[in-house]
């Protein structure tokens, strides 16, 4: 069953039915100030740190679902209802949500009134504008009152869920006109503070909740709002919010529009007053003045547009399938801006508390991303490195805020600095700026202690020459990728956490996935050095890269597929010899992608092994058979039950990796089945089983072992959206940055007739057509650039400004 539908046209998803099977998203803002709203206006802003700078309330994980939001209520003569059906839950007579790239326009009607609010962040401002129009469709006067909702949170996410016997005194507002200030802590040490605007008299407004809902009462039925009357209440401690009241009469046909702003502002500790107790609005007010007419906030929504427009133009495709191309074009481009923004902070899965920017984790969604804003990129890119040790090792994560490494999430996942190879080398071949090597940047974010970003690079790499183990592969550490696989942790306690917890001391747990990996971007380091004239350090690192391969194929082999690990004891995990958990996809996916044993045919019999163990109806699953009971020895994979998350769930993560492995040997339609039954648009139809948003991935689907297999969970913030980016726009379609100009070399099904790709790059634009009508998975028989045949498959750069026609004829 479907829930809505893609206008393409538009670049939006429509939900016409407000009770879709879990709360569908949208995310809002670029940068500093984000949203995150649901198909019903659930969700909450934070500027930066969803943790450290929460701007409103949000109850995770509540009764009912998505608890919390930016709320309207119309009280219609008695009839109380919500645009956007939640969280009054009156039945509408029309429902409609359109979430659009980075705005959400939700429109309810009842009893012939229509309420249209259209939610968005402007480029370059700090605050979230509301536009709500309201119109009276009826041949009568209609006279309403419109009541706003927004429940501050007391600043830092955490604290405000727990540290009540402090917070229920804290609490401060201060009220001026239309504008509900929330100041809560800023006298003392905070420089910021919050407000919430409307920019028309208000007939009335509570700034305390209890005054205005009721104490037991609920969201969904405040006091003020069915009295049809404010209290006018002043917060002193308890739980402050904001509302608004105004009294709206339209008369038969009309329609009127008010803008209403929830904003944040900071202020220097000199500028902080006006007078004593006075906050400074000043910048407040100015934000005000920039979105106070309809005009002003059309004219931010049109630039909003041109924004997104330009971004989605580095890259689109024409295939003649609607599915596919709105993914490439649209969705999945979009996503992965998100997943830049967010790493894996804030979502309807993600708490915004417990995680920052994860060094993994950040690194990889760079290669979704840099092709839209290779600035943006280069600067995450640097801002990971300063994190990073000096023996090449790094903190799992970093706070976006203070942009420093914690230990929070645990540390020494020894597949982490591979990962900085990989952007980097992305970020150089999208955009030729060699010159980030020479960048000095620190490690650990301390300055007396900066190198070259290339000395970074090469930390990295030898990170994994310096840690290796009795059979000459990589030590896995806490944990390689699969943050779950924790070899070394041997853990009985229920109550510590397998990523923070001691390790074993001198755990010798080995990883073939780290092996693959990092034969995958020793190479690219390899290159890297020849490219820059580091002569010296060419020989040396394609000789450990070449040693590592030997290990690999002498042991990390089974037979039929690649193993993925030793365990401390020396074992093999992953082997045929196993009882549960003999297959792996990680180390398929990378040593296939590294093209270990290529000529000798384990790659073709790896990603045979993934067909027949590990691919079901709805992707491919992490291992298999599924463990069934907890081994020590292997930690947190083995504690979730069969057949979700790292236990042969369908991470679809990784499935990118098989993806990849499959148009290394060629195979178009193989890997082009594994792209279809992960990629959402495709999904659309069994939403009622699938559950979360048809136009955004999700971490993970149930597998085929699990009680209901195809049900997705922790939509968002995924490294697949940059994976899933990568190989179908790189790999399948086949059109690839590399420091020479753009490769093409398409891995299709046989049955895909022809293809259009427009590619911006380097400031020329490529209009590059593909004919496939011999039907092959692979191969080029001829390549023209502007009428000029080409000899090999890169297409050399153009100068900028030019538009270039090149056509592909495979066969
Ligand atoms: C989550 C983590 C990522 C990890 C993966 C597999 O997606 O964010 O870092 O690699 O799980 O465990
Ligand atoms: C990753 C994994 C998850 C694990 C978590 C621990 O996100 O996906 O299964 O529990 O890391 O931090």
């Amino acid at each position: 069953m479907k829930y809505g539908f893609f206008d393409d046209e538009r670049k939006e998803y429509v939900i016409t039915n407000p009770q879709t099977p879990f709360p569908w998203i949208n995310y809002l803002g670029n940068k500093d100030f984000f949203s995150l709203i649901s198909n019903t206006a659930g969700g909450y802003s934070f500027y930066k740190d969803a943790k450290f700078r929460r701007i409103n309330r949000y109850r995770y994980n509540n009764v009912p679902m998505d608890n919390g939001g930016r709320y309207f209520y119309i009280n219609d003569e008695g009839t109380v209802w919500s645009p956007g059906w939640k969280p009054v839950k009156t039945e509408l007579d029309h429902y409609e949500c359109r979430h659009g790239l980075s705005y959400t326009s939700i429109k309810g009607e009842k009893n012939d009134i229509e309420a249209e609010v259209v939610f968005f962040v402007p480029l370059n401002a700090l605050c979230e504008v509301q536009k709500m129009k309201l119109t009276n469709k009826s041949s009568k006067t209609k006279k309403i009152k419109l009541f706003s909702l927004i429940e501050w949170c007391l600043w830092n996410a955490e604290d405000d869920q727990n540290n009540l016997q402090r917070n229920f005194s804290t609490g401060e507002v201060e009220i001026h006109g239309s504008t509900l200030y929330h100041k809560t802590e800023y006298k003392e040490r905070r420089n910021h503070y919050a407000f919430y605007h409307v920019n028309a008299p208000i007939q009335g407004f509570d700034t305390d909740r209890e005054s205005f809902i009721g104490l037991y009462n609920e969201f969904s039925h405040p006091d003020a709002v069915f009295t049809g009357k404010p209290k006018n209440s002043e917060a002193h401690g308890w739980s402050p919010i904001a509302s608004h009241c105004l009294e709206v009469e339209l008369q038969p046909g009309e329609s009127k529009e008010y803008i209403f702003l929830l904003g944040y502002v900071e202020n220097t500790e000199d500028k902080k007053w006006e007078s004593k107790g006075v906050i400074n609005k000043t910048k407040a007010n100015r934000t005000i003045e920039q979105f106070n007419s309809s005009e002003k906030v059309n004219r931010a929504l049109d630039k909003l547009a041109t924004y997104w427009d330009n971004l989605l133009s580095n890259y689109s495709i024409h295939s003649g399938n609607d599915k596919l191309d709105r993914m490439v074009n649209i969705w999945n481009q979009y996503q992965c801006m998100v997943t830049f923004n967010m790493s894996r902070s804030a979502s309807f899965f993600e708490v915004g508390i417990g995680r920052g920017m994860g060094f993994r984790d950040s690194n990889q969604d760079l290669i979704g991303f840099i092709h839209q804003i290779p600035e943006r990129a280069r600067e995450r890119i640097i801002d990971i490195a300063s994190t990073q040790f000096e023996d090449g090792g790094a903190y799992h994560q970093y706070q976006p805020l203070t942009k420093r490494g914690n230990n929070a999430v645990g540390g020494n996942f020894n597949d982490d600095p591979l990962w900085l190879i990989l952007s980097t080398t992305a970020y150089i071949k999208e955009t030729g700026d060699f010159s980030i090597l020479e960048e000095i940047v620190p490690f650990d974010n301390d300055e007396s202690r900066a190198k070259t970003h290339f000395e970074h690079l090469k930390a990295s790499f030898y990170h994994v020459v310096n840690n290796l183990g009795p059979h000459q592969l990589p030590l896995i550490g806490r944990a390689d990728w699969n943050d779950c696989l924790n070899l070394n942790c041997f853990s009985k306690d229920p109550n510590e956490s397998f990523q923070t917890t001691e390790n074993q001391t001198g755990g010798s747990a080995e990883s073939i996935m780290i092996a693959g990996l990092f034969v995958v971007y020793g190479k690219d380091f390899v290159e890297l050095c020849r490219r820059i004239g580091r002569k010296d350090e060419v020989d040396n690192a394609q000789e450990h890269v070449d040693k590592m391969v030997k290990s690999i194929k002498k042991h990390g082999w089974d037979g039929e597929w690649f193993l993925r690990a030793y365990d401390s004891f020396g074992n093999k995990v992953g082997s045929k010899d196993n009882e549960e958990g003999k297959i792996f996809i990680e180390s398929q996916g990378w040593c296939t992608m590294a093209g270990i044993g290529k000529n000798e045919g384990m790659c073709e019999k790896a990603l045979n092994s993934v067909k027949k163990y590990l691919d079901c109806e709805y992707g491919i699953v992490l291992n298999h058979p599924a463990f069934t009971k907890y081994v020590i020895e292997y930690g947190e994979i083995s504690t979730y039950p069969a057949g979700y998350k790292e236990n042969a769930g369908i991470f679809c993560h990784n499935n990118p990796w098989v993806m990849i492995g499959e148009t290394m040997i060629g195979r178009g339609d193989q890997a082009w089945e594994y792209f279809r039954k992960i990629c959402p648009s495709y999904l659309e139809e069994i939403s009622d089983l699938h559950k979360t948003e048809p136009y955004a991935y999700a971490q993970m689907i149930a597998g085929k072992d699990a009680f209901k297999p195809g049900e997705a969970k922790n939509s968002w913030l995924t490294g697949t959206a940059a994976w899933t980016y990568y190989v179908i726009t790189q790999y399948i379609l086949g059109v690839k940055p590399s420091y020479d100009g753009l490769e093409i070399s398409p891995c299709i099904p046989k049955t895909w007739k022809s293809y259009t790709v427009s590619r911006k790059f380097r400031g020329a634009v490529y209009e590059i057509s593909i004919d496939n009508s011999e039907g092959v998975n692979c191969g080029i028989k001829e390549l023209t650039i502007n009428g000029e045949t080409m000899h090999k498959n890169v297409i050399p750069i153009q100068k900028a400004g030019t538009i270039n026609k090149v056509n592909v004829k495979m066969g």
